[in-house]
């Protein structure tokens, strides 16, 4: 099955290097094979567990998320006079959650964490693909480090800003959410 990476995760065109853009690509291909989804469950896949029901997937997550990063590094120069490398930055963003297709599984209950997602969180399955496929070390860095395996380690300033994107999104739904059902 080939999936379309570049047309449901548009943000992968703004990779300025090719050979990164196309491991980019490869990565999730292979996370996608390997945890045996198909498209419509793809479309579907929730981008957490931790929020049930949560009507954010984790393609829309993930473009979210690089999103913010993106807006927060052109502040960071504008406004700053800081620059990241935008082109680890963005990898990073639409790589930090890969893991997730081998660390959520589907069962007769629906979707729930795999056998491979209690050994092995989303960072250490997503930067074992990375590796595996050639990613460089910068990328690989953010995908490992992003949650709560990177608390307390070394991140540079590209890590930093995508941890701090990604729990942006995690808060504000998860706080969202909380309303919902305490006004139900
Ligand atoms: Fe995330």
């Amino acid at each position: 099955m080939v999936i379309e990476w570049r047309k449901i995760i548009p943000q992968i065109e703004l990779i300025e290097e090719e050979d990164l853009r196309n491991k980019v690509i490869e990565v999730w291909n292979e996370a996608f094979k390997l945890g045996g989804w198909n498209e419509e469950e793809l479309n579907e896949l929730p981008f957490t567990l931790l929020v049930s029901d949560t009507p954010i997937s984790l393609i829309d997550h993930t473009r979210l998320v690089t999103d913010i990063a993106i807006r927060v590094s052109e502040s960071l120069k504008e406004e700053g006079g800081i620059e990241l490398n935008r082109d680890y930055l963005i990898a990073g963003a639409i790589l930090h959650d890969v893991g997730k297709l081998l660390e959520f599984g589907k069962s007769n209950e629906g979707i729930g964490v795999s056998y491979s997602g209690r050994l092995l969180r989303h960072p250490l399955s997503g930067l074992a693909l990375a590796y595996k496929l050639g990613l460089p070390e910068e990328v690989c860095h953010i995908i490992a480090l992003h949650s709560r395996e990177g608390e307390g380690s070394y991140r540079n300033p590209e890590a930093i800003v995508l941890h701090h994107a990604d729990f942006i999104t995690f808060e504000i739904v998860k706080a969202s959410m909380m309303n919902r059902s305490s006004q139900r």
